[in-house]
């Protein structure tokens, strides 16, 4: 067991308000993590502070020992963290596969001025980023859909291409908010599989996630928030049993026959 991420005592306000307070946890290579809490409880603040979407206000967050504060988003993203947005965010005009080869644009070696004046290195560039979308779209099951334009798929193949175009840059963590959300169950069934088969691969997981089913079926070890503090870490029977998060959480949403 090895500690991939290492927050602690991290805070973020926003004026007066603090979302996230003081909070400290330690994601390990040998779990797929959960962050759950009520809406507001500072999760997705959380994703953002450790993508470098925003800046932590004050606290500590360690990749691997390597701190991650003042680094930019790109910077982050090519240490091979990546996320995922709790809103989708495909590109509409776009094919299938094109959507695919946005996500791996920033990773290839050819600068982008460079690739514009020099179009062999561009044409290769392009062969290259349209074999690798290929593979993570085979990846995820998309390779047939491939050539369709996004905005005619439902929503829950959009959600898979998300997630193939997160593997386009070779992540090592992602970090996915809500990744489950607006899914039908069947759809939902096919996410699990997917993601178990991410981690089993070596990728290290850490999600947001809202629906019970997902979290305590595929997550190890789930973290709670509430109102921007951590109230509880354990495995899924121990979090299903703790009083305070059924207090806080859990008593108002979760049904064990969801
Ligand atoms: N950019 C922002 N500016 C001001 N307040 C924000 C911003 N982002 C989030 N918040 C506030 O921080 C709190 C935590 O939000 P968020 O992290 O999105 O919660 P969650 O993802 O758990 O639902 C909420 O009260 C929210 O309104
Ligand atoms: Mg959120």
């Amino acid at each position: 067991m090895a500690v991939i991420l290492e927050i602690n005592h991290l805070t973020k306000k926003f004026g007066g308000l603090t979302a996230v307070n003081d909070f400290s946890m330690n994601v390990t290579d040998d779990n797929i993590h959960a962050l759950i809490g009520p809406n507001g409880s500072g999760k997705t603040t959380t994703i953002n502070m450790i993508s470098g979407v925003l800046e932590a206000t004050s606290g500590e967050i360690l990749y691997k020992g390597q701190s991650l504060i003042g680094k930019s988003s790109d910077e982050i993203s090519r240490m091979g963290i990546v996320r995922t947005f709790q809103n989708i965010k495909l590109f509409d005009s776009l094919s299938v596969i094109e959507n695919a080869m946005v996500g791996g644009h920033a990773f290839t070696n050819v600068k982008m001025t460079e690739s514009l004046l020099n179009f062999k290195k561009r044409a290769e560039e392009e062969k290259m980023l349209r074999e690798k979308a290929e593979e993570a779209l085979n990846y995820v099951g998309l390779y047939d859909l491939r050539n369709e334009n996004v905005k005619n798929m439902p929503y829950g193949k959009q959600k898979m291409l998300e997630l193939g175009r997160s593997l386009m840059s070779d992540p090592k963590v992602l970090l996915l908010d809500e990744p489950a959300a607006g899914l039908t169950p069947t759809e939902r069934m096919e996410l699990m599989h997917m993601l178990e088969k991410i981690f089993a691969k070596g990728v290290n997981l850490f999600l947001v996630e809202h629906n019970m089913d997902v979290v305590m079926n595929l997550c190890h070890q789930i973290t709670v928030l509430s109102f921007g503090v951590k109230i509880a870490e354990n495995d899924p029977t121990g979090i299903q049993n703790d009083p305070e998060v059924i207090k806080a959480y859990l008593g108002e949403r979760y049904n064990k026959r969801a």
